[in-house]
This record gives C-alpha cells, sequence and structure tokens, in this order.
C-alpha cells in the first residue's frame, strides 16, 4: 500500500476511510495533504472492492483551512500560474459516493472540502465557517458557490462577509449537513451510512450521484430529462433486474454489481 504522510488511509469492508492527520495544524490543508487526499480517493474510485470513501480529521477539526503559512508570501504570479487549489477539481468528479464526518472545526478549505463531498454527516461539536475575510481574501476552494447552493444566500453572504461560525444545529436547520451525531459517534456514523450505500448495487449508487449533482447544474427541465435517461438506462443492468425480483420475493437483493 501506499504510504502517506499528511493522511491515515484503511479499508474497513467496503468502505475507504480516509483520517486527515496532520494534528499539529489542525489539519490545515497545505498542498501536499491535497495531494494525498485526491490519490488515496482516486485509487478507492478505481477498486472494485471499494463502493463508498469516507473522509474525516480529528476529533478536535475536521479541517482549519487552507494552510495559511503556505500561502501567505506568495504574490498573484504564483497563484495563478500554480492554479492554486485547482488539483480539488479531481475529488468532485469521483464517481463513487464520498461521506465527510466532520467532527470540530471545519473552516474555510475544511468547510470546502466537506461541501465537496456527497453527504456530511456533523458530529454536535462541529463548527463550519468560512472565515477568509479576516485574512484579507475570500473562498478559494468553492465556498462562494457550494455553501450558497447548499444554505441559500442569505446565510452565505452572513458567513462569507462575516466570517462567524456556524454550530451544528444551525448548520443542519440551514440544510448544510445531512445529520448531526453525538460528537464521539461520528466516524462511527459515517462509516454506517457509507457501508449502506456500498451494499446498494454500485452502477445505481453512482449514477444516484450523478443525477443528484446535476441539479447544481443544470435547468430542471434538462435535469429531470437526464434523470429520466439515466433511470431508463438502469433497466440495463442485472441489478435492476436483481432488485426488483427481491422485492417480489419478499427477500434481501443480492447485487451483482457492488
Ligand atoms: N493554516 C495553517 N496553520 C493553521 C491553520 C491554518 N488554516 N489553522 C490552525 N493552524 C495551526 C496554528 O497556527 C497552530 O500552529 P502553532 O502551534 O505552530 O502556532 C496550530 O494549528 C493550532 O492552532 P491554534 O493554536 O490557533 O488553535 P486554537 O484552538 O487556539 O484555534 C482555530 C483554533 C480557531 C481553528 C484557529 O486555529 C484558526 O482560526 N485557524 C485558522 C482558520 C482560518 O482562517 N481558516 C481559513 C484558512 S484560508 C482558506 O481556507 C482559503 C480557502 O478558501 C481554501
Amino acid at each position: 500500500a501506499q504510504q502517506y504522510e499528511n493522511i491515515l488511509v484503511e479499508t474497513r469492508g467496503r468502505v475507504g476511510l480516509v483520517t486527515l492527520n496532520r494534528p499539529q495544524a489542525l489539519n490545515a490543508l497545505n498542498k501536499a495533504t491535497m495531494e494525498e487526499i485526491v490519490a488515496a480517493t482516486a485509487a478507492m474510485d478505481a477498486d472494485p472492492a471499494v463502493g463508498a470513501v469516507v473522509i474525516t480529521g480529528s476529533e478536535k477539526a475536521f479541517a482549519a483551512g487552507a494552510d495559511i503559512k503556505e500561502m501567505s508570501s506568495k504574490g498573484y504570479m504564483d497563484m495563478y500560474a500554480e492554479d492554486w487549489f485547482r488539483g480539488w477539481e479531481s475529488l468532485t468528479r469521483l464517481r463513487i459516493p464520498v461521506v465527510a464526518a466532520v467532527s470540530g472545526f471545519a473552516l474555510g478549505g475544511g468547510c470546502e472540502l466537506a461541501m465537496m463531498c456527497d453527504v456530511i454527516i456533523a458530529g454536535d461539536n462541529a463548527k463550519f465557517g468560512q472565515p477568509e475575510i479576516n485574512l484579507g481574501v475570500i473562498p478559494g476552494m468553492g465556498g462562494s458557490q457550494r455553501l450558497t447552493h447548499a444554505v441559500g444566500k442569505a446565510k452565505a453572504m452572513d458567513m462569507v462577509l462575516t466570517g462567524r461560525m456556524m454550530d451544528a444545529a444551525e448548520a443542519e436547520r440551514a440544510g448544510l449537513v445531512s445529520r448531526v451525531v453525538p460528537a464521539a459517534s461520528v466516524v462511527e456514523e459515517a462509516l454506517k451510512a457509507a457501508e449502506v450505500i456500498a451494499s446498494k448495487s454500485k452502477p445505481a449508487a453512482m449514477l444516484a450521484k450523478e443525477a443528484v449533482n446535476a441539479a447544481f447544474e443544470l435547468g430542471l427541465a434538462q435535469g429531470v430529462l437526464f434523470e429520466r435517461r439515466v433511470f431508463h438506462s438502469l433497466f440495463a443492468t442485472e441489478d435492476q433486474k436483481e432488485g426488483m425480483a427481491a422485492f417480489s420475493e419478499k427477500r434481501q437483493p443480492e447485487f451483482k454489481h457492488r
């Protein structure tokens, strides 16, 4: 297995688990960490034995943002020439579902990383925020866009302009997170959710993810048409036959393509 410096990687059943491991920097996302997350999750995406991924941090911090110390002395041409943060786009192109297990701080790039995931399970100690305004900049990993999609203009403007944090209860009310669970069990609950996802027909799960994501890119009529065409296409799979037969026979389905 490949060795990483900033993350821990393991497989639990059909779920790949990535744990950010830079405790000395509250899991600040430097370039090396981004590259490791992208490489590890891409390998999981390509592994037929893996059906879902969980990304988590520590109890104190999911991630406290992009690494401020790594960026502070850079100039415009450095950022532009390196197309800083572009590497994260690879994470958003994974086909298998990704669950974020968020405990503690999810700030700046940490909040943005969580929002790149498909499901966010938050501990009741989670704190979300886009504090870049306090550093004289703005979100750079998609926060101004994904947060606005997730919680609407009113909350997004509040968060991005004041830099204040949202606690887990407010994040759930606002629709930023999927579920809130006790902080001590956030990884366990995320692994359970991911295992449920990974037990489904893999093509169905991947296409379900693609269809929901299409809602952020397409107009309603185009999106509904995309969904219907994909729905039709799933009738070419053995798993559709098995899933529907199992329902009629009152038994659990045994999906072939997992
Ligand atoms: N980058 C680099 N180092 C960071 C960091 C970050 N984003 N966040 C925390 N650290 C480091 C601290 O510098 C400190 O290191 P030292 O011990 O060497 O000084 C260590 O992690 C522990 O942090 P604190 O002592 O600050 O811990 P705390 O409990 O007192 O405070 C906190 C916690 C409120 C999260 C505070 O660390 C903080 O405000 N962090 C920065 C949050 C932030 O501004 N994030 C946005 C970054 S910019 C960005 O993300 C751009 C983008 O859109 C992608």
